[in-house]
């Protein structure tokens, strides 16, 4: 392809090529007609195929689609074969609708559950949101249609989302917000990657070298074409310099010609559009390749699909007395309430929203099962508003029956793409149609709608919560499956509830002034913080119950000792200790026990999804790689890892740890480099270069020095030994080559 991508930019002209770089209006890129290219479409993502029918408008009814369950949803399955297989589907039904990119996923770091695109994303932990995203992109690819992976980067608000800068140190963007990218793209190599509206520590993250070129690009070695979001580029020619290939949506007036302007004055180098153009023509390439004009999807076995995969999705988070599942011959009367159960919340608002094929309700489910034994009362306003009448009526529909039933969470007026929401906590009107509802009925079940975490002020009181998240078309059927026990609950939260806002980690920091939102917390978001601070969360991450129950034993490590290049093998054993048959997602954790940097007290590196028959047992192994024991030196810009002790930690919950073994990890000598702007401590910390120095300072003091003033030495950069005139510039340039020298050959 490289060969015959080139042969075509010999015979393009600077314009030909400058036009590749731009869309054609919203959905597609252009081609180039005098040479037989065609342009192919993108359109969004990520849960299902938005593709207007006017593809001259950006919001506009939409084909037909399957709408599987949210990021936020799924990534809550923890099932990475389950997210292939939906990816599959994707791009079965992007081929049927001829699109050969379909814009998604994001990985985004949940940083504050106020996010209003929360939805869209899958998690507060790299490892988790960068396996989902994998398999995602796998699926959809392996099918031969393009994905997109967005928002790179630091993309964690809608507030001021085209113009806040994310203000990040280095190593909490590497080892926390780039990290999940960073995993995508070195397994699953999307085709596109889509740049992000907001800036990152002041540059526009469209127009960022660091960024697209030095980190995506070259370090990462990334060969498909960077996408901006749709008008995140400011200045085009910037954007082009900085290793932004496609800017979308396409723009009115004469970008092309102005840009040519540049090239021919100097401004803008030649080469810099040629490899945009070769990025875009290979997209294309790889979009034609696959074109099927005749390829149609079964709607049926996708909805099937969806429905699997929002069962999979849901958490149980409570289940006194074992009221769930709900027995259909011993339960007298069963009380449905809330408009969600008839009208149910199943996607999130913006972009990402789809027009779903068919929609199934919990309430037609299971007014099939118990018929006249199920009353239903709506419990609040169409709009999600309180309404006394409706609470009335609800509360005495649940008095009169043996289980009430209730479906509450957000609404698309809590949250969006476009803005961040206000409170952590639900409405009033679902906030108090449950703790009435709990009054008068003890044999409660809350299930729960939402995109995002939120406050239970009613927790106590109720007997069971499902959260079920924005499940797709086919949740509500998928939470009768649950509810009835069809489907033995799975899912674990891919993210932290917190009791109170105050509690969550960027609380001190969001949204931000004058422009910036500092990430003061640093890599201490998602459970990390709660770790650290020692504050307990409603719900942890990696949080979920089962109709079973699971133990573990015998965990067990390949090794004892490994180095810093070695992988190491973990394996447990875990038994199905109920009588249903039930599926255990096992987490694997890591703890840098001795550390020179902060280190948080447990980070996720690998977890499986186990199915277990009654009284099965199952070895699982996971694997640990040198990069899971590592940190990122921001000073010698590079990951590395320390020589000392490393506790696993096998955990059920990222609470409930189970089992905890410990491997001594012995790293490679690093070679220092020292500098004239360091501290003078640094260098008696290292043998060889205090030996060197040593010498120095006998020479230049009366050898006298009391503790203090010792530390006072030790605490000054060495340079200052020139200013203060007790030797030259020139000779602290020449200790410090010595320095360097002696220690690289020691
Ligand atoms: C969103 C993207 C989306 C694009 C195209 C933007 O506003 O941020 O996620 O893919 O629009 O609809």
């Amino acid at each position: 392809m490289e060969t015959r991508i080139q042969e075509l930019l010999n015979q393009m002209t600077l314009e030909e090529k400058l036009q590749l770089t731009i869309g054609n209006g919203f959905w597609h890129t252009h081609g180039v007609e005098r040479l037989g290219i065609p342009a192919i479409a993108v359109n969004d993502g990520p849960s299902g195929l938005r593709k207007p029918y006017d593809e001259n408008a950006l919001v506009a009814q939409s084909v037909p689609a399957t709408c599987f369950p949210a990021a936020e949803a799924l990534a809550s399955s923890w099932d990475v074969a389950l997210v292939e297989e939906i990816g599959q589907a994707l791009a079965e039904e992007c081929l049927a609708n001829d699109v050969q990119v379909l814009l998604g996923p994001g990985v985004n770091m949940k940083r504050t559950p106020l996010g209003g695109r929360c939805f869209e994303y899958y998690s507060e932990d790299p490892v988790l949101a960068g396996e989902m995203g994998s398999a995602f992109v796998q699926g959809v690819q392996s099918k031969g249609v393009g994905t997109s992976l967005k928002h790179f980067a630091c993309n964690n608000q809608e507030y001021e989302r085209m113009t806040i800068s994310a203000e990040v140190d280095q190593r909490t963007l590497r080892e926390i917000y780039l990290a999940a990218f960073e995993r995508v793209i070195r397994k699953a190599k999307p085709w596109t990657v889509m740049s992000a509206y907001n800036k990152v520590n002041g540059v526009y993250a469209s127009e960022h070298p660091e960024l697209l070129r030095q980190i995506l690009k070259t370090e990462w070695g990334y060969d498909g074409a960077v996408v901006s979001d749709w008008g995140a580029v400011n200045e085009k020619a910037s954007s082009l310099a900085a290793g932004l290939d496609l800017e979308m949506p396409g723009r009115p007036g004469n970008t092309t010609e102005k840009l040519a302007k540049l090239v021919h004055n100097g401004s803008l180098d030649e080469k810099v559009i040629n490899e945009a153009a070769a990025r875009i023509l290979q997209l294309i390439f790889r979009g034609l390749e696959h074109r099927q004009p005749d390829a149609e999807f079964d709607q049926d076995a996708h909805h099937t699909l969806a429905r699997r995969a929002a069962a999979a999705s849901i958490v149980l988070l409570k289940n006194e007395e074992q009221i769930l599942p709900i027995s259909t011959e011993t339960t007298g009367s069963l009380a449905l309430i809330g408009r969600f159960a008839q009208a149910p919340r199943y996607q999130g608002a913006g972009s990402a929203s789809v027009n779903p094929i068919r929609v199934d309700n919990a309430y037609d489910e299971l007014q099939r099962v118990f018929a006249d034994r199920a009353s239903y009362a709506q419990g609040y306003a169409e709009d999600g508003s309180l309404d006394p009448a409706l609470l009335q009526e609800a509360v005495e529909a649940a008095r009169a029956a043996s289980i009430a039933v209730i479906f509450a969470g957000l609404t698309d007026q809590d949250e969006s793409e476009g803005f961040d929401r206000p409170y952590l906590q639900m409405s009033d009107a679902h906030n108090r149609l449950i703790t009435e509802v709990c009054r008068v009925q003890p044999n409660t079940v809350v299930v729960l709608c939402n995109g995002s975490a939120v406050t239970m002020p009613w927790l106590a009181e109720a007997k069971a919560v499902l959260e079920a998240g924005l499940g797709g078309q086919a949740a509500g059927g998928a939470i009768v499956d649950v509810l009835l026990g069809r489907v033995n609950p799975s899912g674990k939260l891919a993210e932290t509830f917190a009791r109170r806002l105050e509690d969550t980690p960027a609380y001190l920091n969001y949204p931000g002034e004058a422009g910036q939102v500092r990430y003061g917390e640093g890599l201490f978001i998602g459970y990390r913080y709660y770790d650290q601070k020692g504050i307990k969360p409603l719900f942890p991450f990696g949080y979920g119950l089962s109709y079973t129950t699971f133990k573990y034993t015998n965990a067990r490590l390949s090794q004892s000792t490994i180095t810093d290049a070695d992988n190491l093998e973990v394996t447990v054993s875990v038994r199905n200790t109920g009588t249903r048959a039930g599926k255990e997602i096992v987490q694997l954790y890591v703890h840098d026990l001795e550390a020179s940097v902060v280190r948080p007290q447990k980070e996720l590196k690998a977890f499986a999804k186990v199915a277990l028959a009654p009284g099965e047992e199952k070895e699982v192994t996971l694997t640990l790689e040198p990069r899971d024991f590592a940190f990122y030196d921001s000073e010698l810009q590079c990951w590395r890892s320390e020589t000392g002790t490393f506790e696993i930690l096998i955990g059920a919950s990222s609470e409930q740890i189970v089992l905890r073994e410990k491997v001594m990890l012995n790293a490679r000598p690093l070679v220092p480099v020292f500098r004239k702007d360091m501290e003078i401590g640094k260098f008696f910390a290292h043998p060889t270069a205090a030996a060197i120095l040593l010498n120095v300072f006998t020479s230049h003091t009366s050898g006298e020095t009391d503790g203090s003033n010792l530390q006072m030495v030790l605490a000054l950069p060495l340079i200052k030994l020139a200013l203060f005139g007790f030797i030259t510039e020139e000779q602290v340039d020449a200790l410090v080559e010595q320095v360097n020298q002696a220690v690289g050959a020691s």
